[in-house]
């Protein structure tokens, strides 16, 4: 097993004064961990009969397409506002550093699906508290997460698994 966590690179002041940024453009650029990263999300999550991964925008893209293809399901790309063309749903959220909106489109999935949530990283949650709250409206279940980074002290990890949604991160 890699130890990944040496592949994420730490950039302090980033984007603003006081954030400690966990840049993950260092490991997906490691082929070994890029795809061990994705091997073990997506293995954490094998025999679930989860039907989709739901990956955010835009850093849960790279992952959660990944996650998808070795699970052998579809991808929602769950995208900031504005950005899908057909009907839409959203919700909005606070993030470590700013706010924002994310959607989905309306009609993907519904009742009788079971979605998995994959992003890269948990910091405070409020992103992916959004998101499960997001998919759940459609009627769609949503009981687990996965994740390459969680950052602990945050506690976003716990308010995520408040609402009901196991979580697992590589890099606790
Ligand atoms: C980052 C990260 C998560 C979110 C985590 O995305 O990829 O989606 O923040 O923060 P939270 O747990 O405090 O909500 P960001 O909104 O910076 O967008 P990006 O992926 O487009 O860089
Ligand atoms: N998203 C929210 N907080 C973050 C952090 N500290 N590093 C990278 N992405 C983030």
């Amino acid at each position: 097993m890699l130890d990944l966590k040496s592949l994420v690179r730490t950039i302090p002041d980033y984007p603003k004064k006081g954030i400690l940024f966990r840049d993950i453009t260092t490991l997906i650029e490691d082929p070994a961990g890029f795809r061990e990263s994705v091997d073990r999300l997506a293995g954490l999550h094998r025999d679930l009969g989860i039907t989709h991964v739901a990956g955010i925008e835009a850093r849960g893209f790279i992952f959660g397409a990944g996650v998808a293809i070795a699970l052998g399901v579809g991808f929602i790309p769950v995208r900031k506002k504005g950005k899908l063309p057909g009907e839409t749903i959203g919700q909005n959220y606070a993030l470590e550093y700013g706010v924002d909106t994310i959607e989905i489109h309306a009609d993907v999935i519904g009742a009788g699906d079971k979605v998995l949530l994959v992003d890269d990283l948990i910091a405070t949650g409020g992103t992916a508290v959004a998101a499960v709250s997001l998919l759940r409206r459609t009627g769609a279940e949503v009981s687990h997460s996965g994740f390459v980074i969680d950052l602990f002290d945050l506690g976003g990890a716990d308010k995520l698994r408040a609402t009901g949604v196991k979580v697992e991160a590589l890099i606790p």
